[in-house]
């Protein structure tokens, strides 16, 4: 039996994101970047989210390191660990889709059953794929955290785009070669694609 079985979800009670949203006079969705570790997510996250901010828009970012150093410590980054990181991350943007806010999720989240999951809980008309695509060599060469050195060396584990796969998106919303554009362009390019979905109707 489910654990979930005397739980009484009270959502119709509640007021309806809809409401929410008029008052924002903005429409939610779920914005969600995916990519190799130093590919500049959660750089091109922080402009876009700069740019919405200044275009009136009430946003919040959920970004691999800070979610990791919370709501999620207890995780690793086993396939199920990344799953249930992954699960827990759709959930909290789910709140925050109810409430009426765009939320700019930053994710390696690496493979197509994760992003899939993702877009389930969130629901598919809400959730926005964004493939930040740089090329492996690239990433590795910036090695920004210095992470890319020690998976090299061993000294991590389960290391995305060295000892654990990464599964480009098939078919994502929109796709930033971050590393043919500015972090600028790559937010602006993201923000002129969203724009539309996003100012209330
Ligand atoms: S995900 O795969 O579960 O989506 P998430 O985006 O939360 O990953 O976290 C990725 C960040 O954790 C990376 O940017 C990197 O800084 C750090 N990290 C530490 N260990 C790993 C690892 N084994 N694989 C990928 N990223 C790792």
């Amino acid at each position: 039996m489910s654990s979930a079985t005397n739980i009484h979800p009270i959502f119709h009670r509640i007021l309806q994101r809809s409401d929410k949203e008029q008052l924002l006079r903005q429409t939610a969705c779920v914005i969600w970047l995916t990519g190799l570790s130093g590919s500049g997510k959660s750089t091109i996250a922080e402009g876009l989210e700069k740019k919405l901010h200044e275009n009136n828009f009430l946003t919040q970012i959920l970004d691999g390191d800070n979610i990791r150093a919370g709501i999620n410590s207890n995780l690793g980054f086993s396939e199920t660990d990344r799953l249930e990181n992954i699960r827990r991350i759709a959930e909290v943007s789910k709140l925050f889709l109810n409430c009426g806010i765009i939320t700019i999720n930053s994710f390696v989240s690496p493979t197509s059953e994760v992003r899939k999951l993702a877009k389930e809980i969130i629901g598919e008309n809400d959730f926005i794929e964004i493939y930040v695509n740089c090329p492996l060599e690239i990433c590795e060469q910036r090695d920004v955290k210095g992470l890319y050195a020690k998976a090299r060396r061993g000294e991590i584990k389960d290391f995305t785009g060295i000892t654990a796969p990464f599964e480009a998106p098939v078919s994502p919303s929109l796709e930033v070669k971050s590393n043919e554009l500015t972090i600028e362009e790559s937010a602006e390019k993201i923000f002129s694609f969203i724009l539309p979905l996003i100012i209330k109707k």
